[in-house]
């Protein structure tokens, strides 16, 4: 925290910190996998990159250099000794005073690194989940800013996430402001339909580096992909569908809305894109080694 280590239950903050009140933070989310030579860090400069244009987004001077948050996020899983995990950066106003204008306020950053099984769970990952469409539209751009990770956007994503669990499902999909499938509460999608890899090109979808990762692998591998608008049928009518993200990785969509995507069971395309994903972040695909970074 602000450049110091502390104890996990010492990692505490005034109660009246504007970013507790008001959403002003911004945030990432990074992994870290065991690989035969130590751990490695995915796409650490990445998601760095995006933290701060974030914050640049929101509209905030940042003191420290990407470089500097690259160091800092190093040491922290250093000093934690953890093989595998998650990281938590975290950019955020503090308290001086109260009241919305954030002029001169106190900005804190902190990273927090810790253990994070499958995000969804082990049999998620494997065996696929079931997703309902929310009622809830993903954030508009001209309200809030969609390729910033910022904390007060994710009032959207826990509303969304509250009902999809209350009515029994394990991830809801929003459509964006013009009913179009815009993303989930913290992953991108993709799904295939009539053969082609489609991923929704919405303004309102994060741009996941997941997403992205996929995106560089299919071009690759010259699997036939599209990034186009996508409709709530097309989804109900595709072979296959799956979600991405840091946390949830890439998790089969076996059922939206009760209807069985495909055969019900996972597709060959996303088991297939699954264990390539798996074999690059275990450092077990040498093309994709630049995108880790190792612990040294
Ligand atoms: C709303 C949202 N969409 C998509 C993603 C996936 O992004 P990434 O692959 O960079 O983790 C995330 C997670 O960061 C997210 O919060």
């Amino acid at each position: 925290m602000d450049e110091k280590f502390v104890p996990w239950k010492k990692a505490q903050v005034h109660v009246l910190s504007h970013a507790l009140h008001y959403g002003t933070g911004v945030f990432e989310g990074i992994r870290f996998y065991k690989t035969k030579k130590g751990s490695a860090i995915f796409r650490l400069q990445d998601h760095v990159h995006r933290l701060v244009e974030s914050w640049k987004i929101f509209g905030e001077e940042l003191a420290l250099s990407e470089k500097q948050l690259c160091k800092a996020i190093i040491e922290t899983v250093k000093v934690n000794k953890l093989k595998e995990g998650y990281i938590r950066p975290l950019i955020f106003l503090g308290y001086d005073r109260m009241g919305l204008d954030p002029t001169g306020l106190p900005v804190h950053v902190m990273i927090a690194c810790f253990e994070f099984p499958a995000y969804l769970g082990e049999k998620a990952v494997r065996q696929g989940i079931h997703c309902n469409v929310s009622s809830f539209s993903r954030i508009h751009p001209n309200s809030m800013m969609t390729k910033a990770k910022c904390t007060g956007n994710y009032i959207n994503s826990v509303l969304a996430k509250r009902e999809s669990k209350d009515e029994g499902y394990d991830e809801a999909i929003l459509l964006d402001h013009q009913g179009f499938v815009s993303e989930c509460t913290g992953e991108n999608l993709f799904l295939v339909r009539k053969g082609k890899l489609i991923t929704p090109q919405s303004a309102t979808v994060l741009e996941g580096i997941t997403r992205e990762s996929i995106l560089e692998i299919v071009r690759k591998e010259k699997i036939p992909t599209l990034e186009e608008t996508v409709t709530r049928d097309e989804l109900y009518s595709a072979e296959e569908v799956f979600v991405c993200g840091t946390a949830a990785e890439i998790t089969p969509v076996i059922e939206i809305d009760h209807r069985s995507i495909g055969s019900g069971k996972p597709g060959k395309v996303t088991m297939h894109l699954q264990k390539t994903f798996f074999e690059i972040v275990h450092g077990e695909n040498s093309k994709y080694k630049h995108w880790l970074t190792l612990i040294k």
